[in-house]
Formats: C-alpha cells, sequence, structure tokens
C-alpha cells in the first residue's frame, strides 16, 4: 500500500526521519506491505520542494546538510520563501494514495506551539493523517486536535514528543487498555540531565551544553531546554493525554539549570544524593518541573547522561516504570516511523 508523505520541518529529526524511512524501505514492504513515498518538503528558510511522482529525498537531505536549498530540486514547484507549508499539505491532500500523512517536525514554540499546530488542523481538515515529534500540538491544543482527527476519522499521532522513540502514548494506549493513570514523575529532557550529570562529575556547564548542541539533542534554542520549558511542555502534553487536564506549559510550575546548579549537585553527590530535574503531574496536584535531591534509591536517582524515564502511578497496576537508557536522533525518528506504521496497520488486520 502506498503512502504519499509531506514533511513540515526537514531539520535533524526530519532529515533522519527521511533517511530511516530509505534504510527500512525493505522491511516497511515485506513487514507490513508499505511503500512509503515522501512528496512535498517545507522548511522556513531552506526552501520547500512538491512533486507528486516523489522527491528524492536523500538528495534533499544531502543539499539541507550542506546548508543548501531544496529550491529546483526534482520539484513542480517551490518557494525560496518557505511560505509553502499549506500548499504543500493541500498538495498532498490530492494525493490519490490510500494514506497520505504529514509529517510535522517544525521548531517547538513556547508561547502558543504555533505555527505547528495550524499545520496540523490544515492537514486534519485537509483529510490527511498527522505524525509529529513537536509538542506543542499536544501540549497546548491536545482536546480540540484529538477530537478534530476524530471527526476526521484520521489518526494524530505524537509518540516523538515525549522519550523519543520509547513508546510511552502507545503504550498506555495500546497495551494497558482500561488502566487509569492517576499521576506521573520522570526525568523527560535528555540535555539538562546530561548537564546535570556531568556537572556532578565536575565538569562545567558550557561544554556540556556545547555536547548536546553538536549531537542535535538540545533545542535549536537551548533556553527551551536549560530554563526547564522543553519539560514544562512535555508535563503539559502528558497531562493533557493520560490525566484528561486542560493546561498548557504555562501552567507548570518551572526551575531549569544552570552554571549555578553545579554548587547544588556537588553537594548533593556528598550527600549520597542525585540532583535532577524532575517532572510531575498528578490529578488534583500542581503539575511541576522541579530540581530534586533523589535518594540513591530512587529509580530516578541512575539515570545518567541521556537517559529519561517515567514511572505513571496507576489504578490497577500500581507504579509501572519506562526507562530510554539511550536518547537520540535514530529514536525520534523511529518514533515517527512507528506513528506512521501504526496508521498503515489501522487500515487492514495487522496486528
Ligand atoms: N532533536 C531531538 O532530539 C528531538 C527529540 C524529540 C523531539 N524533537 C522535536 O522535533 C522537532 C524538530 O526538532 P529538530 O531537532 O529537527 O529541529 P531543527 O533541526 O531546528 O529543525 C526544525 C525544522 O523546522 C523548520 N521550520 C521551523 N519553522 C518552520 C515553519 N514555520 N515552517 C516550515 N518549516 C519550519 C526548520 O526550517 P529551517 O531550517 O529552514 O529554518 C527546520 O527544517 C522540534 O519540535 C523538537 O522539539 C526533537
Amino acid at each position: 500500500m502506498l503512502a504519499d508523505l509531506a514533511l513540515i520541518g526537514f531539520g535533524n529529526v526530519g532529515r533522519r526521519f527521511a533517511r530511516l524511512l530509505d534504510e527500512q524501505r525493505e522491511q516497511l514492504q515485506q513487514k507490513w506491505d508499505l511503500t512509503c513515498r515522501i512528496t512535498g518538503i517545507a522548511t522556513r528558510r531552506h526552501g520547500s520542494s512538491y512533486n507528486p511522482d516523489g522527491i528524492d529525498a536523500m538528495a534533499a537531505a544531502t543539499a539541507v546538510d550542506a546548508g543548501g536549498s531544496l529550491n529546483g530540486l526534482d520539484a513542480v514547484r517551490s518557494d525560496a520563501r518557505g511560505q509553502s507549508n499549506r500548499h504543500v499539505i493541500d498538495q498532498l491532500a490530492r494525493s490519490p494514495a490510500p494514506i497520505r500523512i504529514v509529517v510535522e517536525t517544525t521548531t517547538l514554540d513556547i508561547a502558543a506551539g504555533q505555527p505547528a499546530i495550524d499545520h496540523v488542523r490544515h492537514a486534519l481538515e485537509a483529510t490527511c493523517d498527522v505524525v509529529t515529534a513537536n509538542k506543542g500540538p499536544a501540549a497546548f491544543a491536545y482536546h480540540e486536535l484529538s477530537s478534530l482527527a476524530r471527526n476526521q476519522r484520521r489518526s494524530f499521532l505524537f509518540e516523538g514528543a515525549v522519550m523519543d522513540g520509547v513508546p510511552i502514548f502507545n503504550l498506555v494506549r495500546e497495551a494497558m487498555p482500561g488502566v487509569r493513570i492517576l499521576g506521573f514523575r520522570g526525568i523527560v529532557n535528555s540535555t539538562t540531565n546530561h548537564i546535570l550529570t556531568a556537572l556532578e562529575e565536575g565538569a562545567a556547564f558550557g561544554p556540556a551544553l556545547a555536547r548536546m548542541q553538536e549531537e542535535g539533542i538540545a533545542e535549536a534554542d537551548p533556553s527551551l531546554d536549560v530554563d526547564g520549558w522543553d519539560a514544562a511542555a512535555k508535563t503539559a502534553a502528558l497531562a493533557n493525554v493520560l490525566l484528561d487536564a486542560r493546561i498548557t506549559p504555562h501552567d507548570v510550575e518551572r526551575e531549569g539549570v544552570g552554571p549555578g546548579s553545579a554548587t547544588l549537585a556537588q553537594i548533593a553527590r556528598k550527600k549520597g544524593l542525585r540532583l535532577r530535574l524532575v517532572a510531575s503531574a498528578a490529578a488534583g496536584a500542581q503539575p511541576s518541573v522541579r530540581l530534586v535531591e533523589l535518594p540513591a534509591d530512587d529509580p530516578l536517582a541512575g539515570l545518567r547522561g541521556t537517559s529519561n524515564a517515567l514511572i505513571f502511578q496507576t489504578d490497577m497496576l500500581g507504579r509501572v516504570a519506562v526507562s530510554q537508557l539511550d536518547g537520540g536522533l535514530t529514536h525520534t525518528a523511529y518514533a515517527l516511523l512507528s506513528d506512521v506504521i501504526a496508521i498503515r496497520r489501522r487500515l487492514s488486520s495487522f496486528v
């Protein structure tokens, strides 16, 4: 079965996703009877391309890696001003392919989750499915967008928004039917966990952050990580989806990590404790992202570097912990791929 895809955003995650699709082409075909074809790509400063017969996505990724533009690639239409996100989505909607998916990976906007929310809304209104790694839509507009998706009989999936490729939303939805999530606490930001681990070992703040930027793990604006906004956006997304909350990241009490956290991290370590940035929410409690000194036997205390974990408090299963010991771009790209496969499975009896 053919799936046409339009990529809105073609940065670190978008390009890794395009390459992963290429690497997994044979397996997708054999195991899921799924052929993915990228027909549109839109960016902010690197142009955009649309070709109903498919874009050479590897050439596109190489061009953008080198700082070049998508304009003029094998495109039927391109737009140097990058104003054509809606056009690329509208073109996808006209595709005769049985599956049409908008893959949204633009930058996180912490003020209001835009323009990602508009991209998702427009795609659903145009009867495309949507997968995204952007936290904005679920953190600011989950209930509106999921109800629109239901009305349009389309999918709005965002597994990559929290803990990269490790299943969180899919796990609760697919593998824990009937279980009520009462609350959660966890470490959900890789950049600050890497920095805190480095600081407690005596390293400096600047180089620890620089490493996360080099690896493409830090947000394009790293203050979103270190000021706790990324973790607050994930907390809001988790609370909206799993606790049926109606909050935005601005409702989450928030702390961050800075050069001054070094002293605190080392004092904690001398006491046999670990300083970690802990996100938490529960029904009836204030959602928060706080620096907390954790005792050594807390399951979150042992998480080092880019590791993340979430512990859910549930009604029927007690506490359920999910951890991700290795984070990275491929994991986030896999989350998008897992959502694409989920859409394929919904169309047939695949299990
Ligand atoms: N990196 C990770 O490890 C990771 C993990 C989980 C989730 N995420 C999320 O995934 C998303 C993408 O992350 P990333 O690391 O790929 O970011 P990135 O490298 O900064 O790429 C962002 C992409 O979005 C494009 N873009 C921004 N605003 C746009 C607009 N208004 N219209 C069209 N395109 C626009 C950019 O175009 P230009 O380059 O031309 O400006 C770029 O192609 C973010 O929301 C992030 O929070 C990232």
